[in-house]
């Protein structure tokens, strides 16, 4: 077997295959379906200081190669997570890293203070791409100051493992990566899901109650991988790669475009034990390759 251990921060993955927010619940709904041990390490759904009730349905629609959704960050709250959820999946022989969302910069700050005393839990990864309030509902991940306030801000409260995904709805998503870097990431994941539409023709409506949503799935990979090739060359960090892997194979091609680990979405819902394949498709890739250490490949491109 080639060495698929790779390093993001101080966080060690045995191997580079995690599983995307809000498309793997708790990690615990799969215990069933997969060996959980086995992955890289899973990213628990979208976490906010306060409970909320995401947006009214519907909010999901299929398109071609992929999907919409507008599910709004739907969780029970940070408090919940720690007393309910954590003393459940704590144990699993994982990475867990939990996805934090808020509507200002001390709601990820409270957040992230409150889930640094958890010792299971060594990394969050900072979901950028929410309506900051107090700059009128622009999302936070759209500008470079946006960006990197709340770097700052989380970065100073958070001593672990902090990894900001980047919002693909930009003009130039390579210096939003700078931006973060300067202020302190360890690691930056993309690409969060592209703004989307999709139409009822015959009751001529839109099919999100949203009206828009955001696209993920196959149909998205080629601006995924575009931009993570962009970004792994503008930023030392080590880049998360994602957007719509569906196999070994496209998650071998984000770590030659420079990803040092991958997180797969959208398939879950495709097929639960995709993760598994994925790691065995990669392991397989190597062997043929001659790749003793995963490492070696990535960003070759
Ligand atoms: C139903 C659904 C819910 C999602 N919830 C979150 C979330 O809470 N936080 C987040 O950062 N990204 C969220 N995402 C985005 C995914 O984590 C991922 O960035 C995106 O779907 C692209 O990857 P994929 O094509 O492999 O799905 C969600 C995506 C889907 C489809």
């Amino acid at each position: 077997m080639a060495r698929l251990d790779v390093e993001i921060g101080n966080l060690k993955l045995k191997n580079p295959v995690l599983t995307a927010s809000g498309t793997f619940g708790y990690g615990e709904e799969f215990a069933d379906l997969i060996d959980l041990n086995r992955l890289g390490g899973f990213i628990v759904k979208g976490t906010t200081l306060n409970p909320r009730e995401g947006n009214p349905y519907p909010r999901m629609a299929e398109t071609p190669s992929g999907m919409l959704n507008a599910v709004g960050l739907q969780n029970k709250g940070v408090d919940y997570f720690i007393d309910n959820i954590y003393p459940r999946i704590k144990d699993i022989d994982s990475k867990i890293i939990v996805n934090v969302s808020g509507a200002s910069t001390g709601d990820y700050v409270e957040v992230c203070e409150k889930l640094a005393t958890l010792s299971a839990i060594e990394a969050v990864e900072i979901n950028i791409s929410c309506p900051n309030v107090k700059q009128g509902g622009m999302a936070f991940g759209t500008s470079c100051d946006g960006a990197a306030s709340i770097t700052k801000a989380v970065r100073k409260a958070y001593p672990k493992t902090l990894i900001v995904k980047l919002s693909p709805n930009v003009t130039d998503i390579a210096s939003i990566a700078c931006a973060v870097e300067n202020e302190g990431a360890d690691s930056v994941s993309l690409i969060n899901t592209l703004m989307g539409m999709a139409i009822d023709a015959e009751r001529q409506r839109p099919r999100l109650s949203t009206i828009t949503g955001g696209l993920s799935g196959p149909a998205v990979k080629p601006v995924a991988l575009r931009m993570v090739w962009q970004v792994a060359h503008a930023v030392k960090i080590p880049v998360i790669g994602l957007g719509g892997i569906t196999n070994g194979t496209d998650a071998i091609e984000f770590m030659l475009a420079g990803a040092r680990a991958v997180q797969i979405g959208t398939a879950n819902f495709i097929d639960p034990t995709v993760t598994m394949k994925v790691i065995d498709e990669i392991d397989n890739y190597c062997q043929r390759h001659g790749v003793n250490d995963i490492n070696e490949i990535v960003g070759i491109i």
